[in-house]
């Protein structure tokens, strides 16, 4: 992309109604703009991070053998009413009425339309497991929306479900999304830690939220220091094997780590003092076990091995999409801009004309951008005329993780420049070298 032909409208002005770093660096970079209070328009820039993080969730909830569909934001309101939540969910859900006088609603998450769904299809153990999962906007009418797309009344939420026909299998089920997960997080840079949430009516170790650890994030959080410890790497998981994901849960959930829901002052005395933190954190993510719950009431039974009728075991699993964007930026941005990880970088790699117009220059450019591209990369290319230093200060509100300067002065030497934008450090190399460091850089991700 030639930045002369894009939108990306940056603000100079810092917008005063933000009150975070990622709220204001989303606004200032021209990523989202408001429409109404907790509604975003997407602009490009912020529309090629979301669609990167919304890439990496639908790879690793394949990866791990989970079904993508996608079922309608608007729902029946009728429903609803069979499980009990159309009139137990409160004001944060969305009513609305159609032409013929029915009841619809915003769906805010869809345990019910997935049940619905799965009793009319299924009706033997012989077809699980199952896990069906969406990427779908939901609506909850927060009452005070706040901190861009962090805490938004629209919003992207990844929802999966399993569907089981025993506790043993649905306990599976939960471990491989806690694995999915950590690899999820950990490809877009983030250190999210599953921590020990509010457990639901069932009770017991069934439910974890996943926490990226930041000032101004919403939740008090309290760790033992030797989970942030652990990385989750390349390690190449079979997803059907009970054992090596039960290992996996039990290495991360072995360290003491809660939210204040379930912090209990005495169990976390027993972390050696030094290890003990008090923190705040971003929840980009929830998995929960909840067994026969809506099953039972709606009726989604199937046929054992044993020809009884019996309500399957469920559970659901929801990812933050749009609000990864703000914990990402929260996690890694400095007072000139955002840092990108590479993992979700809206585009790979800057290239800075230092002197537009000028033959030598513009062409060694256009050498870069082509070479680029014929890897596989995208770059984007700023092409106005501009002086540097606002040209720098855009790719650096930006975040691209690296950048190529190319200026008259470097080519009489027959040298470019990479600068990284986490570190700032400059190398000078040859144009090809640098497009063959670019292209190492990003073969891993
Ligand atoms: N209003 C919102 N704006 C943006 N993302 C949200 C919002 N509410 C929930 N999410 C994201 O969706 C994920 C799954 O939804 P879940 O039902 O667990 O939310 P929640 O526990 O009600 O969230 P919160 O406690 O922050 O209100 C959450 O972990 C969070 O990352
Ligand atoms: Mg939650």
């Amino acid at each position: 992309m030639r930045l002369s032909r894009y939108f990306l409208p940056v603000l100079k002005e810092t917008p005063s109604e933000a009150q975070i770093a990622s709220h204001r660096l989303m606004l200032r970079a021209g990523m989202i703009k408001q429409a109404s209070a907790g509604i975003y328009s997407w602009l490009p820039l912020g529309y090629k991070v979301l669609r990167n993080v919304e890439r990496i969730v639908h790879e690793e909830q394949q990866r791990a053998g989970h079904i993508p569909m996608l079922m309608p934001t608007l729902q029946s309101a009728d429903l609803w009413r069979e499980s009990g939540r159309y009139d137990a969910y409160g004001p944060e859900m969305l009513r609305i009425r159609d032409r013929h006088e029915r009841d619809l609603l915003f769906g805010p998450t869809n345990e019910e339309m997935i049940t619905d769904i799965f009793r009319s299809h299924v009706s033997s153990y012989k077809s699980l497991p199952m896990t069906l999962y969406h990427i779908q906007w939901k609506f909850r009418d927060e009452v005070r929306p706040r901190f861009g797309v962090m805490r938004g009344r629209e919003f992207l939420m990844k929802d999966g479900y399993n569907f089981d026909v025993d506790y043993d299998s649905a306990i599976h089920a939960y471990n491989r999304h806690m694995v999915s997960y950590l690899r999820t997080y950990e490809r877009m840079g983030l250190k999210a830690i599953p921590m020990r949430a509010e457990s639901g009516p069932i009770g017991g170790d069934d439910t974890h939220e996943f926490l990226v650890l930041a000032e101004t994030g919403e939740s008090e959080v309290f760790y033992d220091s030797a989970i942030t410890d652990l990385t989750f790497g390349d390690r190449d998981v079979d997803y059907d094997n009970r054992e090596e994901c039960a290992a996996i849960v039990k290495e991360w959930t072995t360290p003491y780590a809660r939210t204040d829901d379930t912090h209990d002052e005495s169990v976390f005395a027993e972390v050696p003092e030094d290890r003990q933190r008090r923190s705040r954190g971003i929840e980009v993510g929830q998995i929960f076990y909840f067994g026969t719950k809506y099953s039972e009431p709606m009726g989604a039974t199937v046929v054992n091995d044993q020809g009884e009728h019996v309500p399957v075991h469920m559970g659901s699993h929801g990812i933050g999409v749009s609000r990864l964007l703000g914990a990402i930026i929260e996690a890694s941005h400095d007072d000139n801009g955002i840092i990108w990880p590479e993992g979700v970088t809206p585009f790979d790699c800057g290239i800075v004309n230092l002197k537009q117009g000028d033959a030598e220059a513009d062409s060694a450019c256009e050498g870069l951008y082509h070479a680029l591209r014929k890897k596989g990369l995208e770059p984007l290319y700023d092409d106005r005329e501009e002086r540097a230093g606002a040209k720098f200060a855009t790719m650096d509100l930006i975040g691209l993780p690296w950048r190529i300067t190319v200026g008259p002065r470097g080519l009489k030497n027959g040298v470019v420049e990479l600068t990284s934008r986490r570190t700032g450090e400059s190398e000078e190399m040859s144009p090809e070298a640098a497009v063959d460091r670019v292209a190492q850089i990003y073969s891993g991700t």
